[in-house]
């Protein structure tokens, strides 16, 4: 173990924090939340982490902007020495084919990228790991790895299928190699406000899951959001009221998860 490793705290005292942003549901808003959250805890004065998990690498080509050479697969593999954020606040380790590779479930490889994210705790304030939508050994990896995980689910038919399984696996992980890890809940994410249907689950999901493993808070669905990915820009910096709302509505989603992991 090395020095760093030995001290969880950062330079500014505090210890890293790691968010997972997880649901093996595909298309469900997880990367659109992740990079909405590392702008955000930049925008909060935080350095951000950014690891992308995901070979199809949404994320990571949004904030491309912040990417360096090294690839997220390299933490799997061997010791990273991460180097810290430079001009803004946030680094991106992106997303890439060979995450492809890593598929068998190997606590060698899951021990190396926990500790290369330890060793990541001088220099940054909280990483935010988007994973992919499958239940593989990177997911299981960044929940043994991670602090904190968020589900973004969404509310169409199908939306109590699979929440179930991902509660299991969540829970399962929690239970069987990190006590530590915090589940801060489904976020019920691209919510259609007019639809009867869609309040409909949602009130089904309050009954089913209620405050233990519900967020308190939704994400409605945006046009504006889409366009802000698309200019790779936070949705509350385009100059259009509707996308001022819409960021409104998001942050107050991200105070409370901030003020959740402020928590003791
Ligand atoms: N609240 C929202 N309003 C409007 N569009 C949204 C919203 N949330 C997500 N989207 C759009 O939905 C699509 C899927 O979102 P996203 O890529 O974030 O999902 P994902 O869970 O990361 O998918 P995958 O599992 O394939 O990685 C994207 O085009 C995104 O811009
Ligand atoms: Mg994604």
């Amino acid at each position: 173990m090395s020095a760093v490793n030995r001290d969880p705290h950062n330079d500014r005292g505090g210890p890293l924090k790691t968010l997972v942003v997880n649901n093996e549901k595909g298309g469900v808003g997880k990367s659109m939340i992740a990079v909405h959250l590392a702008w955000y805890f930049a925008e909060c004065g935080k350095r951000v982490l950014f690891l992308d998990l995901d070979p199809q690498s949404n994320g990571s080509t949004t904030l491309a902007e912040h990417a360096g050479d090294i690839d997220a697969a390299a933490l799997f593999a061997r010791p990273v020495a991460i180097p810290p954020p430079t001009g803004g606040r946030i680094r991106v380790l992106g997303g890439s084919a060979a995450l492809r590779g890593i598929v068998a479930v190997d606590g060698k490889i899951i021990e190396q990228f926990r500790s290369n994210l330890k060793d990541a705790s001088r220099g940054y304030d909280i990483a935010i790991i988007d994973t992919p939508p499958t239940f593989g050994v990177r997911n299981l990896a960044a929940l043994i790895a991670g602090q904190f995980v968020i589900a973004p689910i969404d509310l169409d038919d199908y939306a109590i299928d699979g929440i179930e399984t991902l509660l299991k696996h969540i829970v399962g992980v929690r239970q069987k190699y990190n006590p530590d890890l915090t589940f801060l809940g489904l976020i019920p994410n691209r919510l259609q406000t007019t639809s009867p249907r869609q309040r409909e689950n949602l009130k089904s999901l309050v009954l089913r899951f209620g405050t233990k493993y519900l967020f308190d808070g939704v994400i409605p669905q945006r046009s504006s959001i889409g366009e802000a990915l698309a200019e790779k820009k936070p949705v509350w910096s385009l100059p259009k009221t509707a996308a001022r709302e819409a960021g409104r509505e998001m942050r107050i989603v991200f105070d409370k998860l901030a003020m959740k992991m402020e928590a003791p």
